[in-house]
């Protein structure tokens, strides 16, 4: 991201106000006609070989100079004509309305005829799509595409550009031209120049927005401007563009009318969850949008909508009393560039103040946080910036001066703060104050956890019997001991199950000999020293990847990571899963509340009457994985009837069940495993069928199955998510909750357990949250994050007093000790 043009086009501080007047096409020569004569024999003879000859030579040339020369670049013009013969109707705002189709047809037609008759035009047209019509009496927009080779590139550019150069022609084979038109005018590239009214808001949208993908290889500019002394709010309102990647389809926004770096305030691609805020700010009267599309791939686009504003006067100010709250410009949407604030807070003399930021989003691309050098948070001499969940900044004293700057370029959505004042001798009444000068809850003391960002919460602790006392002081939770995850710091928790320099540890934690790596022999017991030796075909094992070929590799956890591994390329086959829609990732730090979209895969089952019991995967359109324990007959309800259940869809929020994007589906069949044990809780795992397969959606999709063979190691950071309802048999949250959790070691697990845990249940510790972290219900996915960021269902919700809790293991069924009965059942 240096300080470079990146546009490719020498487009600098232009007027753009005549962009978009184009170019207008007007009346052709007639053409001649046609002369005929019949020539003597032998002389059409000898042309005739003159001509074969040329025709060789030419060919021969032609072909040398498209092949190496002159590959075919394409190129797209966009415009619009009116249409003079025609009466506008409603229906032709919907493209898919059959009198759309039927209009469409006919300009098309009109255009290509009008193409083929020009020869610097007609033999490189290669399609034309009306994407669009608006009143009066027709006006009809479409685009272009046209291959052109590049020595013939000029000659296009001219004739679509030339006044002179064509208009509709009248053909006399057609008694009655269907329709006639009009100001044909065509665009290179996009470019459209829109000056905001007075309090009005006016939108635009990239061509053929909503009705049809925007083209390939297109470069569109949108100049807005404002009056003077205003400032410019812009808003995406939908925006969907090709997957982020280095070279994929991107709309910049700048604060200028040049498209240079040093003025760009964001590049966006791909998608963003409706939390994601797109509301973007100018510091002047003007702002640039460019879309800049590559040659595959068309998506939907964007519309956006832009007003203007009075120029902000001043912002910060001076904050007095004991509390109250202040937020960057225009919070939350990107506050704008270039922009000084200064707050002065003053609580009363006989307290102190401190500054917490409940949101923190002041990150530059390209700036290490270490460095804030362009937007930046300034207290005390010291400068905060990139992201952060809610800290807190305390001063010594009864006053705090906070400064707040934004440079040129890139903002973000900005801080939202309150100031509060605080008794000097007792900062935080009734709960423990970290050295930071944050409150956190007293029974976070000594638990083993960094609540405290320097740790102050975990000092001089007394070790409890279930925690683990390392050596160089710090207590730890038991079940964090020889997980491969230093925990303690000086790696003391790892040391007493360590493999000396010479062995390899086995997934199963035994020391082999470093020599029976790879040695065709199964030292392990698990495998895992023969995991990944090579690509090429072993013997078949339980513990070795079998493609559908019937070969086996000698890969771990081959399936869906993005390379082929089977000769017959079966183990990347079915992986339209375990990827999220919304690229971005979620703006909600801090909490536990799951962003809409987060988790697609996240089902929650209801109960006529009841309302949400479990939670549950959807693996395929019509599949279901959940707990056996959902469905145990309880209190005389025969919770196994499939009648009494309706699975939920891309919901986010219990209280808004018939939010957009939710679907709701009755259940056809449900199958426990028959060794479900309701006492042991082994073997707990059922599958759903859905009476009709769910529709794919942004917010509904499908999590990858492991296959049996998959290893999930000890110490893998998971993600569980659930509303949490019915375990403790609370209430339960409204908005699905999600907890970073990690595997920890069975053998350690199976001590505190005493003796729980079989083969078919796996341990886990969680990681985030506060103290009543008690999140996932029954039924619902525990998963992973593998090779080529997909995510695999590692587990399901099982008990372990219903969910995972920071000082205790929570178990889940092991999903690949369970795999098999998975596929018997639903054939996936
Ligand atoms: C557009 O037309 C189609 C086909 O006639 C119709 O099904 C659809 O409801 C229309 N949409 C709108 C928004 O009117
Ligand atoms: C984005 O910020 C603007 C301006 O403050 C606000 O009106 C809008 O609701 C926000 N949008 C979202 C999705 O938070
Ligand atoms: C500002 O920081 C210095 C140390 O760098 C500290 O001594 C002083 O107390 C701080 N001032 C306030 C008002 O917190
Ligand atoms: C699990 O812990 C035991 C000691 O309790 C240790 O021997 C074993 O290696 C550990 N397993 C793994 C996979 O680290």
């Amino acid at each position: 991201m240096g300080g470079c043009v990146d546009l490719p086009l020498g487009l600098f501080e232009l007027d753009m106000n005549n962009l978009d007047e184009g170019v207008e096409f007007l009346p052709a020569m007639n053409s001649k006609k046609m002369e005929k004569r019949g020539p003597k024999r032998q002389v059409v003879v000898t042309i005739l070989i003159i001509v074969f000859l040329l025709v060789s030579l030419t060919t021969g040339l032609l072909f040398w100079h498209f092949k190496y020369r002159n590959t075919p670049i394409q190129k797209v013009f966009n415009g619009h004509l009116r249409v003079l013969n025609w009466e506008f109707l409603d229906a032709y705002e919907n493209s898919s309305s059959p009198e759309f189709s039927m209009l469409a047809k006919k300009v098309k037609s009109t255009v290509e005829e009008i193409y083929k008759n020009h020869a610097d035009i007609g033999p490189y047209h290669k399609e034309t799509v009306i994407t669009a019509f608006s009143e009066g009496s027709v006006i009809a927009y479409y685009w272009s595409e046209f291959l052109v080779p590049k020595y013939r590139e000029e000659s296009l550019d001219r004739a679509m550009a030339d006044k002179q150069s064509l208009v509709q022609r009248w053909n006399p084979r057609l008694r009655n031209p269907m329709l006639k038109v009009e100001s044909v005018i065509a665009f290179r590239d996009c470019m459209f120049s829109l000056h905001a009214k007075e309090g009005e808001v006016t939108s635009f949208t990239t061509p053929g927005f909503p009705n049809s993908p925007y083209p390939n290889n297109a470069l569109c500019y949108w100049a807005l401007r404002a009056d003077a002394s205003s400032t410019i709010s812009l808003t995406f309102k939908t925006l969907e563009l090709e997957p982020c990647r280095d070279d994929s389809d991107y709309i910049k926004v700048y604060n200028s009318l040049s498209p240079v770096e040093p003025h760009a305030l964001v590049r966006l691609c791909g998608n963003y969850a409706p939390s994601y805020n797109l509301t973007f700010l100018s510091s002047q009267n003007v702002m640039l949008v460019t879309l800049v599309t590559n040659k595959e791939g068309r998506f939907p686009g964007f519309k956006a909508e832009f007003f203007q504003l009075p120029k902000m006067k001043a912002c910060g100010g001076s904050l007095k009393g004991d509390s109250g709250t202040f937020t960057t410009p225009y919070y939350p949407a990107h506050y704008p560039p270039d922009t000084d604030c200064v707050w002065n807070i003053e609580v009363s003399s006989i307290k102190n103040v401190k500054v917490r930021f409940n949101m923190f989003y002041v990150l530059e691309p390209g700036i290490p946080v270490s460095s804030c050098t362009k937007d930046y948070v300034q207290i005390n001499g010291t400068r905060y910036c990139g992201e952060h969940s809610q800290f807190v900044v305390a001063s010594t004293t009864n006053r705090i001066e906070l400064l707040f700057h934004s440079d040129q370029s890139y903002t973000d959505t900005g801080f939202s703060a309150e100031f509060l004042s605080y008794d000097s001798s007792d900062p935080c009444p009734g709960k423990f104050t970290c050295n930071t000068g944050r409150c956190i809850d007293r029974s976070m003391r000594c638990d083993g956890w960094l609540d405290c960002v320097d740790g102050s919460d975990e000092r001089s602790c007394t070790c409890t019997e279930q925690q683990f006392r390392c050596q160089n002081g710090w207590c730890k939770p038991k079940f964090w001991v020889c997980d491969n995850v230093n925990d303690c710091g000086d790696n003391s928790d790892e040391l007493q199950c360590s493999c000396a320099a010479d062995s390899f540890k086995c997934d199963n934690g035994k020391c082999v000999p470093s020599t029976q790596k790879c040695d065709g022999k199964d030292d392990c017991g698990d495998g895992s020293d023969e995991g990944s030796c090579s690509l090429t075909t072993v013997p078949c094992k339980k513990y070795t990847y079998k493609c559908r070929s019937g070969h086996c590799i000698s890969k771990q956890n081959p399936e869906c990571d993005g390379e082929q591994d089977c000769e017959d390329h079966s183990d990347e086959d079915n992986c339209n899963c375990g990827l999220r829609s919304y690229v971005r990732k979620s703006r909600i730090v801090g909490g536990q509340n799951s962003d809409v979209g987060e988790w697609p895969w996240q089902v929650s089952l209801h109960v006529k009457g009841q309302g949400h019991i479990c939670g549950a995967s959807l693996v395929s359109a019509s599949w279901l994985v959940s707990a056996a324990h959902c469905f145990l007959p309880l209190q005389g309800i025969r919770y196994s009837d499939p009648s009494l259940w309706t699975a939920y869809l891309g919901l986010t929020n219990q209280g808004d069940l018939s939010g957009s994007g939710v679907q709701t589906h009755k259940i056809k069949r449900i199958i426990s495993h028959p060794f479900f044990n309701d006492y042991t809780y082994d073997y707990d795992i059922a599958v759903l069928e859905l009476q009709r397969p769910v529709t794919f959606t942004a917010v509904i999709q499908p999590i990858c199955l492991p296959d049996a063979t998959h290893n999930f190691p000890v110490g893998k950071d998971l993600w569980v998510t659930g509303w949490g309802a019915t375990a403790e048999g609370g209430t339960g949250a409204s908005i699905l909750q999600k907890a970073e959790i990690r595997l920890i070691n069975q053998t350690v697990c199976n001590q505190l357990l005493t003796d729980q845990l079989t083969p078919r249940m796996m341990c886990v510790g969680i990681l985030t949250g506060g103290v009543d972290a008690c999140q996932g219900d029954s039924g619902g996915p525990l998963v992973s994050v593998e090779a080529s960021s997909r995510m695999f269902l590692a587990g399901v919700v099982s008990w372990g007093d219903g969910c995972a809790q920071r000082n205790k293991p929570g178990v889940y069924s092991r999903l690949t000790s369970l795999r098999d009965w998975i596929q018997e059942h639903t054939g996936l």
